[in-house]
């Protein structure tokens, strides 16, 4: 055991460093764990050396993800000596007791679900436990916490909705996630008024699957009614969401963005790829001809709303022509950015069973021509802004560049110059000067 039974907890300094990997809920999820921690007296410190806990918060959405955080856990089998490891997040929940088989110096692992009893657990550890687990997905709790320590001072997350009850076929969230559990819109409101008082203008909804949100309370919200009552709080200026899956998005969500001007305009909407055959495998539960119907929605819309989108290559059986039809949705679709990967098989989903898998080599080929073509598309994109005004939300000061950078409605990050003091946090109006596939310049407008 790494830590000397015979010290009472107060002997045992309390210092934490916190590592995350994986997506936005992962993250807010840390900042709920620091807050947590840090009220129960825990401190939080900036490397692994001045901790006696050193957690892992994890991702296992690729075979690439897990492998980081083993590599990174590896790096600790010696450095760790007398340190508590942990490991949470989804690798956790996904592997439970087999990490401490494969990684002996790790004395914690809980999934997601099980964050509220972290304090619990690591008291059971300070008494000698020489390991201790939270695994139980059985929880209908949302990890709501009033002491959530936000990394960010002007966007703030809120988890709206926890796990997913969809079953795609080539994806581990459902089983590191849980089912689908909705939060009431009133806690919602609530947590957004209280960010609203700390002086944040832009608040983010999370959820693997926002649209299927529904509020258990009486009132029933759905989640286009929760985006625009969460647009309605005084002193939000902003609201944006993700994930939005396809086959529940509905046309009041764009009557909701249409009708609320703070409702930011980007829809996040992955296709994952451009064959309905290959949808059909993957179980995304929509054909192509549906996926465009909800494009043409957005495109109908007054505002013009910017559309992001997730595309995976090489699923088992995609052939030439089925890819072929991704890189023709790309073209027709015009998305302003993607997220683009290669398949990856995970444990436990029903793509495993599949035959006809896609080497690696030309996985690689289809991601690169995928990233190409998407890149002359946002060339073009891009230059259609030159000479565009628009409201940005400042979001950091790069020193070395004397640069600002801040974010548009529609997502676009643009840098520019001014020699206005202190602008982070604050809504200012700037004209495209120069774009490129990446990224765009502006001047400010006084
Ligand atoms: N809930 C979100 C997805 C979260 S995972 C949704 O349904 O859109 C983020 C993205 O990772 C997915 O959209 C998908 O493109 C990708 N992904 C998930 N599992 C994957 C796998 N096994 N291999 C490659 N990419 C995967
Ligand atoms: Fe995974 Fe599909 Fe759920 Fe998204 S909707 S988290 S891709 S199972
Ligand atoms: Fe990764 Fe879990 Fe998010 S698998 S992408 S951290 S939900």
């Amino acid at each position: 055991m790494w830590i000397d039974a015979a010290a009472t907890i107060d002997e045992v300094e309390k210092t934490f460093y916190i590592e995350t990997f994986g997506c936005q809920m992962n993250a807010h999820d840390s900042e709920k764990v620091v807050g947590t921690l840090v009220h129960e007296g825990y401190a939080q410190v900036e490397s692994p050396d001045q901790a006696n806990y050193i957690f892992f918060n994890t991702c296992s959405i690729r075979d690439k993800a897990e492998q980081k955080v083993f590599n990174r856990l590896q790096h600790f089998k010696n450095s760790g000596k007398g340190k508590v490891v942990a490991v949470i997040g989804c690798v956790a929940q996904q592997e439970g007791e087999k990490i401490f088989e494969r990684a002996p110096h790790v004395s914690l692992v809980a999934g997601s679900a099980s964050y509220t009893k972290l304090p619990e657990m690591l008291v059971q550890l300070e008494k000698g436990n020489r390991r201790v687990t939270g695994l139980s997905l059985d929880t209908e709790l949302t990890f709501d916490t009033p002491f959530t320590r936000r990394d960010n001072p002007h966007r703030g997350w809120i988890t709206v909705i926890e796990g997913c009850d969809k079953s795609c076929a080539y994806c581990v969230v459902p089983f590191t996630r849980g089912p689908e559990r909705s939060r009431t819109g009133a806690s919602v409101i609530e947590e957004a008024t209280r960010l609203a008082g700390l002086g944040y203008t832009e608040i983010q909804l999370l959820g693997q699957n926002v649209n299927s949100y529904r509020d258990p309370s009486p009132a029933g919200w759905d989640f286009a009614t929760l985006l625009d009552q969460v647009g309605r709080v005084p002193g939000i200026r902003r609201v944006r969401f993700t994930t939005s899956h396809p086959r529940d998005f509905v046309k009041p969500i764009i009557d909701a963005i249409e009708g609320n001007a703070n409702l930011c305009n980007h829809v996040h909407l992955p296709v994952q790829s451009g064959s309905s055959r290959v949808l059909e495998a993957m179980q995304r539960l929509y054909t192509r001809e549906q996926y465009m119907e909800r494009i043409q929605w957005m495109r109908e819309a007054k505002r013009p709303i910017a559309m992001t989108s997730d595309i995976i290559v090489g699923f088992p059986g995609e052939t030439e022509r089925d890819f072929e039809e991704t890189l023709d949705l790309l073209e027709e679709v015009k998305y302003d950015s993607i997220f683009s990967f290669k398949y990856s098989r995970r444990p436990n989903t029903a793509a495993l069973e599949l035959g006809d898998q896609i080497t690696e080599e030309e996985k690689t080929r289809r991601l690169t021509i995928v990233q190409e073509r998407q890149r002359a598309i946002q060339m073009r994109q891009n230059a259609e802004l030159l000479g565009e005004e628009e409201e940005l939300l400042v979001e950091s000061w790069y020193e070395s560049t004397g640069q600002w950078v801040g974010r548009t409605t529609r997502n676009r990050t643009l840098s520019f110059t001014s020699g206005m003091p202190d602008l982070l946090g604050k809504y200012v109006r700037v004209r495209v000067m120069r774009a490129g596939p990446n990224s765009l310049t502006g001047e400010i407008i006084h």
